[in-house]
Parts: structure tokens; sequence; C-alpha cells
């Protein structure tokens, strides 16, 4: 049965009912990455097939997905994937949704890690975004993750099959890495850890803090280095000499970043900008 909607007057639906919500060029994104979902068509399919009718099951779970897009559930949740360095990710919400600063990061690991084989570890898993993505892109990378969350786990084992990689995940609390055996010849350890102070919660989307886990995201107040003190104190021990360890940053703390991995006995730690200007990354060598 068809219901009485198109694609056309789907999408003016979507800019009626979020109009006070989400700016216009966000309720496009939206409305494409659901359609396509729901339609299994491309952008370009969509733009073609303007007046084609909408079946009726699809239009329900449309009007459930825009319920939800109403109580700022982000799209990747209620689609249950997105995509990264143009590939699929499986999301859920034990699993931050990927973000555009990371691919910048990874961007750069490739570029400058096109060596063969390399031994990886990545530090808080989350989609699985960082290692797969390095796994597809370096040769024969040997590449190893931890999250203290097995839902992030379990999530990011699929993807790792979605995306045709074989990567070591391990559940730890990186926190309290001395408890555990590792391997101690890493060519590169990455990660993206928790690093939005409580304080800076108010700052924050309401699509972000209801609904992304702030366990991948919070650090107190009065300890916002943590992991990456922690991660660098590993890193001392487990990086090869000449290893390099690759960091996503809280913009605010960049220099922060910089004296404590200079305190601490690397070398070359630079910090670096994403595509916005912003100071985003480091980067440093043992
Ligand atoms: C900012 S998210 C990054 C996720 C993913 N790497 C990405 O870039 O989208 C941080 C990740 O660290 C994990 N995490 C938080 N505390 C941890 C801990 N003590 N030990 C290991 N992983 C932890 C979270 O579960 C989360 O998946």
């Amino acid at each position: 049965m068809n219901s009485a909607h198109n694609i056309k007057s789907i999408q003016s639906l979507f800019k009626e009912e979020l109009k006070s919500i989400y700016p216009q060029r966000e309720i496009e994104n939206i409305s494409y990455l659901l359609l396509e979902h729901l339609l299994n068509y491309s952008k370009i399919e969509i733009q073609l097939n303007k007046n084609e009718k909408i079946e009726q099951n699809i239009f329900d779970q449309i009007s459930k997905a825009l319920n939800e897009l109403k109580q700022s559930v982000p799209i990747q949740y209620i689609i249950g994937e997105t995509e990264f360095y143009d590939l699929k990710f499986k999301v859920n919400k034990q699993t931050l949704i990927p973000r555009q600063e990371t691919e910048e990061l990874v961007h750069a690991i490739i570029l400058e890690n096109q060596v063969e084989a390399p031994k990886i570890l990545d530090i808080g898993t989350g989609s699985g975004c960082i290692p797969i993505v390095l796994a597809h892109n370096i040769n024969n990378a040997r590449v190893s993750t931890v999250d203290v969350s097995t839902g992030a786990i379990e999530k990011a084992k699929e993807n790792a099959i979605l995306n045709d990689v074989e990567i070591d995940f391990y559940h730890r609390d990186f926190l309290k890495w001395e408890n555990y055996r590792w391997d101690n010849d890493f060519d590169i350890i990455v990660s993206n850890p928790p690093y939005v102070k409580e304080s800076e919660k108010e700052l924050m989307q309401d699509n972000v803090l209801a609904h992304e886990p702030h366990s991948a995201l919070f650090v107190t107040d009065n300890d916002p280095l943590i992991f990456y003190r922690r991660i660098a104190e590993f890193a001392i021990n487990h990086l090869k000499k000449g290893g390099k360890l690759y960091f996503e940053i809280n913009e605010a703390l960049g220099q922060e970043m910089v004296e404590l991995q200079k305190s601490m006995g690397f070398t070359f730690v630079q910090l670096r900008k994403d595509l916005n200007g912003r100071d985003r990354m480091t980067s440093a060598e043992w």
C-alpha cells in the first residue's frame, strides 16, 4: 500500500518539522541519510526520483525516525550506521559516533606511516574507526585495540568483519594498564581518549549530551589529561625506539599536551591543527 507521500513531500515534511531544532543544511543531510538507508538509494537516485511514492511501511519508519530526531537522537544512531574515511561503520549507543577530526588524525597517520607491517596499538576502540581504517590502509599492519566498554568492543568486532580486516580486540581498563601483559615493540600507539572536561558539558549540543556515551567523552576538571599521561607512561615502556605516539586532543589543552610529552622525554613533539585551524592532534616520537 502507498502512503500519500512521495520523496519530495517527505523532504518538505522534514524541513517543517525539524526547523526549530536543526539548521536547514543539517535537515537536508539528515533526510538524505534516512532516505538512502530506508530506500537503499544513492543521493543521486533520490534526487532523480523525487515524485516516487513512499510505501506505507517505509512512511511508518520515517515517522518513527522523525519522532526520535525531535528528541535529538543523532541520525547515525537511528539508522545504526555511519561513514568514516569512506568505510561503513555500525554504531549504537555504546559507541561514540566517529568525528571528522578523527578522520584527519587517521589520515595523517596513514600518510606518515606507509611502511610494511607496522605494529599498532589503538586505545579507546569505540566503533573501531581508528584501528579498522589503519588496518585497511597500511600494508599488512598488525593492529590491536582496547576498550573498557564491552558494548563498544562487540560493535567494533562487527565492523572489522564488515570491512574485512583482522584486528586483535582486548577488553581492558587502560587506566590500570600495569595489571595486564602487553607487547613492548609497538611502532605506533594512537588514541582518541575521553577529553571533554565536566565543566565543558554545558557548551555541548543536546544530541551529544543526551545520547552519546558519557564514558567515551568526559574527564574530571581536576585531572583532564589523565588518559594522555597514563598512555604516555605506557608508551615509554611499550613503543620501539623511534616509535610514534599520536593523540586526538582537546583544543583547549594543546600547550599542556606538548609540555606533558616533552617533560616525559618524547622528541619531535608537534601540536597539529585540523582543517578548521584548531589544535586537535599531537604527534611525538620515542
Ligand atoms: C572519545 S571515544 C573514542 C572512540 C573512537 N576511537 C573514535 O575515535 O571514535 C573514547 C573511547 O575510550 C573508551 N574508554 C573510556 N575509558 C576507558 C578506559 N579506562 N580504558 C579503556 N578505554 C576507555 C570509551 O569506551 C570510548 O570508546
